[in-house]
């Protein structure tokens, strides 16, 4: 099997060629960080004409990387959902396009699924490492979503969500609080290189949401707390002051993640911790997370760096066992904003107790 893969939900212009093992033949990504840089954070209307003016550009790269012919792919699997509207049409008219061309079967894949199993993709050249065992657990931290889930295999059916956030994705805080300092778009790996140098203890700050039994998340309250900081002492004047505060607010976020997924683990009675989305790029949570882990006997299965952040790949293989058993979705898929996966905690209105360990 080779399917082509196809991510156009946000940000980032994306196509792979991946096998039916999880080999990564080969990926493109093209970043529009640059556009969105001067305001701070994504423009939809942006987004969506740079997919448009990239997307053929950037699926030719994938199969002349390759050296292959667009018929040699089994079928194609695209985003359509959750996502900007207008960016999901552009892959998603696209991959129809191409697979009504080349007669080939295609399925639509929601991006959050790809996320959760971006860890079974295997690059060549990149340290291969034991793929986890079904059931996980999987900690998915994003710019869009932060979410933890029991994922018993590859389908839909087979995830649950254990809780979510009620406010602020953790990608989210890292880059509004990249804003508030000054520090570019986005944040997270700006604030991830900051913090590395800086003291985490020498600046107070609240831990968000550490009640024992929650599995909801919540970081307004902490995005609140740096802003009350720079209001009272101003931004940081000096690099090493800039330095703590990035490492304060960076312990704060990675170990609440850490500590509400190893309870997850533990309150499902599952050793396999799985990290997915852009945040699990963060060195400390990657770090701290196996240490943590490992005092537990929890075993934490990391992606490759680049199938951390938004990428085809993981695209393409989140599509392979619906194309493998013959499915086709053809010309029916339709995009959404919102995730197909169970939602157990809504924004804004979290279950409060209910969400509870104790099950
Ligand atoms: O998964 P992703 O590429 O896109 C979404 O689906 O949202 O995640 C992007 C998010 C951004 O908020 C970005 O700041 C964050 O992931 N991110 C990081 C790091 N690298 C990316 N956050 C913390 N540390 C990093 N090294
Ligand atoms: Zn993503």
């Amino acid at each position: 099997m080779l399917v082509l893969g196809i991510e156009t939900s946000c940000d980032e212009t994306a196509a792979a060629l991946v096998a039916g093992d999880g080999t990564v033949v080969s990926d493109a990504v093209h970043s529009q960080i640059k556009l969105h840089a001067p305001y701070g954070g994504v423009v939809p209307e942006l987004a969506s004409r740079d997919h448009l003016r990239n997307v053929r550009p950037v699926i030719r790269q994938v199969f002349e990387r390759a050296a292959l012919p667009p018929s040699a792919i089994t079928g194609i699997a695209v985003t359509c959902r959750p996502g900007l509207t207008g960016a999901l049409l552009v892959g998603v008219q696209a991959a129809k396009g191409l697979a009504f061309a080349l007669d080939k079967p295609i399925v639509g894949v929601d991006h959050l699924v790809g996320h959760l199993l971006a860890v079974f993709l295997k690059f060549p050249g990149a340290p291969e490492q034991v793929p986890p065992e079904y059931p996980f657990v999987a900690l998915l931290a994003s710019g869009g979503h932060t979410a933890l889930y029991r994922v018993a295999g590859p389908e839909l059916a087979q995830v649950t969500e254990l809780g979510a956030t009620r406010d602020d994705a953790a990608g989210e805080a890292f880059d509004k609080v990249g804003k508030l300092l000054g520090l570019g778009y986005p944040g997270g790996p700006i604030i991830d290189k900051l913090a590395k140098d800086g003291n985490p203890d020498k600046i107070e700050l609240p831990w968000p949401m550490r009640r024992k039994g929650s599995l909801e998340f919540s970081f307004s309250g902490l995005k609140s707390n740096m802003l009350r900081w720079v209001s009272e002492h101003g931004l940081p004047g000096d690099d090493q002051t800039l330095r703590d505060l990035c490492a304060a607010f960076q312990r704060r976020v990675v170990d609440t993640l850490i500590w509400k997924a190893l309870e997850a683990a533990e309150g499902e009675g599952i050793r396999t911790l799985v990290l997915a989305g852009g945040v699990a790029a963060n060195r400390e949570l990657r770090e701290r997370s196996a240490e943590q882990a490992q005092q537990r006997g929890i075993r934490v299965v990391v992606p490759p760096f680049k199938a951390c952040t938004d990428n085809a790949s993981m695209i393409a293989y989140a599509g392979l066992t619906r194309l493998a058993r013959g499915e086709n979705d053809a010309q029916s898929i339709e995009t959404s904003p919102h995730t197909s996966l169970p939602q157990s905690t809504k924004k804004g209105r979290g279950k409060r107790g209910e969400a509870l360990i104790a099950r």
